[in-house]
C-alpha cells in the first residue's frame, strides 16, 4: 500500500479526522505565494478558531518551497512536495505525539529503531529545556545516545515572522550502508531528517514578543518523497517509486539513459510536475509576468530549456507525454489533478508554442553578446527578457554556466521603466510569512462575499470566484467573465455592494455536511478543499459561502465599497481590485 494511504489510515485510527488538501495558492494570505506546509491553510485554527472537523485532523498537502529552486538538480530538492501531516488542535501533546510518530515508523513502516535519532529543544531565549520530549522518546526505547539537544535555531519552528510557533522535536533516519554510529551526531549528513513534529503553544506577535495560545496545539510534518526514498532504501530520491515513472518517461522521449543524465532529467521531472500542479489548482493559475504565473512561467521555460539541452525534439509532444505520466500517478489522490488534465496539457503547450522557439534565437543572441563584452549589462538582460522571452533568472543560470556576471540591478530598472509588464512580487515575498486575520482583512474577506454575490446578479449565475487575495490596502477578486465590464456594470455591481452594506444584514455561520451546503446552494470555489464538515457563512439572504472565516457579524462594519480598478486577469477571467472606504 502507498506511505500516504497507510498514513491516512493510521491516524484515522487513532481518532484523526482526514481533511483534504488546500489549493496550492494560500486563500487570503497575500505574504506568500503557495502553501509552504501542512499547517499554513490551519492558520486560524491552531490560533484558536474551532475546527469543523474537530481537534485530530490528518491530511497530505501539496507544497511548493521556492527557495530550493536552484538546488533542483541534485538528489534530494524539489520544488513541490507532498507533506504528511497531523495536527491535535488542543487536544493530545507530546506524550501521544511522539508515540504515534514512533508507532507509525516503526509498527507500520517497519523502520528498525535503532536506525532512528532524535533531536529535542535545548533551552534558549527564556523557553526551557525540553525534558519532556527527551524522556518520552528515551521511555519509548529511544537510547540516551541517539538524543542531541539543539537551540532555537534547530528546535523551534514557525512558518512566518509572525503566529504561531514553538518548540520541535525532529526524528532522523539513518540513511547509509555503514553501521549505524552509536551516537547520534546531528552534523553527519547520513542522518537525514523525516519528520518534525512542532509542538505549537506560542503565538508571536509583530515585535518579536512569544505569547501563548489559547491552547496547545501539535503540527507535524513529514515529506513523503523522503519517506518513500528511505523506506525503498534508496540513496538518489528521484530513484524512488515517486519518480521511477517520470524518470522512465524522459529517458525514452530523451532516448537517453538517466546515468550520465541525472541533473537534466531530474530538472526536467521537478519543474513540469511543480507545473502541474500549479495549473491543475481551481484557482487558475495561468503563466504570466507577475506572481504565480511567473513562478509557472519559469518553472515550464527552464524545463524547455534543460529539454533542449538533453536534445530533446522540443516540437514533439515530450511534455505531454511526461505530464500525462504525472497525471496518471496522481489523479487518484487529486481529484482536479483528474478534472484539469486538458487544461494542463494546454497550458504546457501554450507556453512551449510561445518559448520554443525564441529560445533558439535567444540562445545564439546570448553567444554573440558574450563573445564581445564577458559581461551581460541590464540591457541586454532586459532585450532577452523582452524580445526572447527568458526570465532573468535564465540569463543568470546561462552567464554562471559561462562564468560571466551579470547586472541584475541594472536589468531591474529597465523593468521598472516598463512597470507594465515588470512583476510585483519581491523576492522577500517567495518566503514564508502568514496570514494577517486583522480587523480590516475581516471586512474585507466579507465584503468578497459581497461582490461575489453582486457579480452574479449583475453578469449571471454562472459567475464564480476564481481567485481571492486581500492586503491590509485593499482587495482582489478574480472571476469568470468572457469581457470587460462595462462602466454601468461596475457601478451596478458596486451600487449592490453598498445597499446590502447600508441594510446591515446580519452575517451568520452554520455547520453542516458539505453535501448539505451544495445543496443548499453554497458558493464554494475549492470544494474538493472542503472537509466533510464545513461552516457556511450567510449574509442575509443575498450570499452563502463554505468558507473558514472569519468574517465581520453585520455588513454595516464594511463602510463604503468602491471598485478602483477593473482588468483582465488571463484567457475568461477578469480582475477587481476594491476598497472600503471609511464612513463618518
Ligand atoms: N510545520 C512543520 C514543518 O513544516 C511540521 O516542518
Amino acid at each position: 500500500m502507498n506511505i500516504k494511504d497507510l498514513y491516512i489510515n493510521f491516524f484515522k485510527s487513532k481518532g484523526h479526522v482526514q481533511i483534504p488538501s488546500a489549493p496550492v495558492v494560500p486563500e487570503n494570505d497575500p505574504s506568500v505565494l503557495f502553501n509552504t506546509a501542512g499547517m499554513q491553510p490551519l492558520i486560524p485554527y491552531l490560533m484558536g478558531e474551532p475546527h469543523p472537523s474537530g481537534t485530530r485532523l490528518c491530511d497530505y498537502q501539496k507544497c511548493i518551497r521556492l527557495t530550493d529552486l536552484d538546488s533542483v538538480g541534485d538528489k534530494t530538492h524539489h520544488t513541490f512536495f507532498e507533506m504528511l501531516g497531523n495536527w491535535s488542535l488542543g487536544d493530545y501533546f507530546k506524550k501521544e505525539s511522539i508515540a504515534y510518530s514512533y508507532e507509525f515508523l516503526t509498527k507500520v513502516l517497519h523502520i528498525p529503531q535503532n536506525r532512528l535519532a532524535i533531536t529535542v529543544f535545548k533551552g534558549e531565549e527564556n523557553i526551557p529545556r525540553d525534558e519532556e520530549s527527551a524522556t518520552i522518546w528515551k521511555s519509548l526505547g529511544i537510547s540516551e545516545k541517539h538524543i542531541a539537544y539543539l537551540g532555537i535555531h534547530d528546535n523551534f519552528w514557525a512558518a512566518g515572522s509572525i503566529g504561531p510557533c514553538g518548540t520541535d522535536t525532529e526524528i532522523f533516519y539513518w540513511r547509509s550502508e555503514e553501521e549505524v554510529p552509536e551516537v547520534f551526531n546531528p552534523e553527519d549528513e547520513r542522518w537525514v531528517e523525516i519528520w518534525n513534529n512542532v509542538f505549537m503553544e506560542f503565538n508571536r506577535l509583530e515585535d518579536g514578543t512569544i505569547e501563548p495560545l489559547p491552547h496547545k496545539n501539535v503540527d507535524t510534518g513529514m515529506g513523503y518523497e523522503r519517506i518513500v526514498s528511505v523506506v525503498e532504501n534508496v540513496n538518489d530520491n528521484y530513484a524512488s517509486s515517486v519518480w521511477k515513472p517520470i524518470i522512465a518517461c524522459i529517458e525514452k522521449v530523451a532516448q537517453k539513459p538517466y546515468q550520465g543524465n541525472e541533473t537534466e532529467m531530474r530538472i526536467i521531472a521537478d519543474h513540469i510536475r511543480t507545473s502541474v500542479f500549479i495549473a491543475a489548482d481551481n484557482v487558475g493559475i495561468r503563466p504570466s509576468n507577475t506572481d504565480q504565473g511567473y513562478i509557472l512561467r519559469r518553472l515550464i521555460r527552464r524545463a524547455i530549456r534543460y529539454a533542449k539541452k538533453l536534445g530533446i525534439d522540443l516540437e514533439s509532444n515530450w511534455d505531454e507525454q511526461i505530464a500525462c505520466t504525472i497525471m496518471d500517478q496522481y489523479e487518484t489522490y487529486y481529484q482536479e489533478i483528474k478534472d484539469n488534465r486538458q487544461t494542463v496539457l494546454q497550458v504546457l503547450k501554450d507556453e512551449k508554442n510561445k518559448f520554443a522557439h525564441t529560445l533558439e534565437k535567444g540562445l545564439k543572441e546570448f553567444d554573440k553578446v558574450i563573445e564581445k563584452t564577458q559581461q551581460i549589462d541590464g540591457q541586454t538582460a532586459f532585450h532577452l527578457y523582452d524580445t526572447y522571452g527568458f526570465p532573468i533568472e535564465l540569463t543568470v543560470e546561462l552567464a554562471k554556466e559561462k562564468n560571466i556576471p551579470v547586472d541584475e540591478k541594472g536589468f531591474q530598472e529597465k523593468m521598472h521603466e516598463h512597470q507594465e509588464k515588470s512583476r510585483t512580487a519581491s523576492k522577500g515575498k517567495f518566503k514564508g510569512g502568514l496570514a494577517g486575520n486583522g480587523e480590516i482583512e475581516t471586512k474585507y474577506h466579507t465584503a468578497t462575499h459581497l461582490l461575489n454575490a453582486a457579480l452574479k446578479q449583475v453578469l449571471g449565475i454562472d459567475t464564480h470566484q476564481r481567485g481571492s487575495n486581500i492586503t491590509e490596502e485593499r482587495m482582489r477578486f478574480d472571476f469568470n467573465c468572457d469581457h470587460k465590464l462595462s462602466e454601468e456594470e461596475k457601478r451596478k455591481v458596486e451600487d449592490l455592494v453598498n445597499k446590502w452594506i447600508l441594510e446591515d444584514l446580519p452575517v451568520t455561520k452554520t455547520q453542516m455536511t458539505k453535501q448539505e451546503a451544495l445543496s443548499m446552494g453554497a458558493e464554494a470555489m475549492f470544494i474538493e478543499k472542503y472537509p466533510d464538515i464545513v461552516n457556511v457563512y450567510q449574509i442575509g439572504d443575498v450570499s452563502k459561502e463554505i468558507c473558514g472565516g472569519p468574517h465581520v457579524t453585520h455588513t454595516k462594519e464594511l463602510g463604503k465599497f468602491k471598485i478602483t480598478k477593473e482588468e483582465a486577469s488571463s484567457a475568461g477571467i477578469r480582475r477587481i481590485k476594491a476598497v472600503l472606504e471609511h464612513t463618518p
